[in-house]
């Protein structure tokens, strides 16, 4: 239906052919096409462990169980992100405390902030990557020593970004990715936990499936007749449909980045004069795995106004995000309001994300702009 849709997957012969091995193998549940994906995504980062899961949420929640994180203790986060982050740590019974983002340029987290919110209760940071692009992580990882406490990366937007030679999801203790239908990289549903950590690893691994000693694979092959259940564990894992997308995907990611690096500077050439429009990261120093591409409107353009013009043209946008401290949930149960992080507040009222993925035509990216420079003109 739409002319220019906000994502596209691209799904070739491969991944057909990877699915349809699978489901002639007779095996579905996690198995051998699993850790072989588990063993290409770990080389792929140069990581000790990398667990598959069900998805980026699973993750992010064992990553939290992994580090102990419970009732009493408060986890830093940003609230300008998907609300699976700020939620993985409420599943715990601890405490989400929002920080602000750096700035309009810079739409991760404030390394000044986190210093600020830091308490004696305070347990982890989780960051998140926003669109694709590194957080501040020498001050970040700085500051988690000098406070000894853990960091959380949510990788979702950022598989295959880089900061100063370290891939992201291989800085902080532990790194969650996704691989949910709109993101770099895809199984449908899906997510993968990296670690450095052979204790947290060992934990992650046991509390995604029930908190159980044996797979149902070991069983099946005699390796196992029984098992004990440790820990109140979880159905986290992925299977082998998933796995076998997964590998797949992968070995496309840096292609597909690539690519998505091209439409962005496409995109920046074609808007950086444009009136009204504000387009953060710009000349930002670290390879991000360019995952939106987020431009801020300034007054006074009416945003929804904007959204339903494109949407008429049958181009698609999208907002990221509501900020999280603003949800209803938040406001009930830990009383946040709006006013309370000024700088997240503006950028999120303003901010307009525009289609990106790697199929995209030239044709496209002018018909956006073009478009887009327009509906814009008639403020002026
Ligand atoms: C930043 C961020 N974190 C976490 C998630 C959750 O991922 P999943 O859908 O795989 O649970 C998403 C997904 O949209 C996301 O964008």
């Amino acid at each position: 239906m739409w002319q220019v849709p906000l994502f596209d997957i691209a799904f070739s012969h491969q991944e057909l052919e990877a699915v349809q091995k699978v489901l002639q193998s007779g095996w579905l549940t996690m198995g051998p096409v699993t850790q072989e994906f588990e063993g290409a995504f770990a080389d792929f980062l140069g990581v000790k462990h990398a667990i598959a899961v069900s998805s980026c949420t699973a993750a992010l929640h064992l990553a939290a169980v992994a580090l102990g994180i419970g009732p009493g203790d408060e986890v830093i986060c940003p609230a300008l992100t998907f609300v699976a982050g700020p939620n993985s740590i409420m599943y715990t019974g601890a405490k989400p405390v929002f920080a602000e983002i750096t700035g309009p340029n810079a739409l991760t987290i404030s390394p000044t902030d986190i210093e600020r919110k830091i308490t004696p209760r305070t347990k982890a940071i989780q960051v998140m990557h926003y669109g694709g692009y590194p957080c501040d992580m020498d001050q970040i990882v700085g500051i988690a020593q000098a406070h000894n406490l853990a960091i959380i990366e949510d990788v979702a937007h950022a598989p295959g970004a880089v900061y100063k030679d370290k891939l992201l999801g291989t800085i902080g203790t532990i790194g969650c990715f996704s691989f949910f239908s709109n993101k770099n990289m895809t199984t449908g549903e899906g997510g993968m936990v990296t670690t450095n950590d052979d204790a947290l690893a060992d934990r992650i691994r046991l509390m995604r499936s029930h908190g159980m000693t044996t797979l149902t694979l070991d069983r099946h092959r005699g390796r196992a007749h029984s098992y004990d259940v440790i820990e109140l564990g979880y159905n986290y894992r992925i299977d082998e449909l998933r796995s076998a997308l997964g590998l797949v995907q992968l070995a496309k990611l840096e292609q597909n980045n690539r690519r998505r690096s091209e439409i962005v500077a496409q995109y920046i050439e074609r808007l950086q004069n444009v009136p009204f429009i504000q387009i953060p990261f710009a000349n930002f120093e670290h390879r991000s795995a360019y995952h939106i591409f987020p431009v801020l409107l300034n007054k006074p353009i009416d945003r929804y106004w904007l959204m339903k013009q494109m949407k008429s043209a049958g181009i698609q946008t999208s907002v990221h995000y509501p900020p999280a401290h603003l949800f209803s949930v938040y406001n009930r149960k830990f009383g946040y309001n709006r006013g309370d992080l000024p700088v997240t507040e503006s950028v999120a009222d303003r901010e307009l994300t525009l289609p990106l993925y790697p199929t995209m035509e030239i044709e496209q990216i002018d018909f956006v702009c073009n478009t887009l420079r327009e509906l814009l003109s008639r403020w002026l």
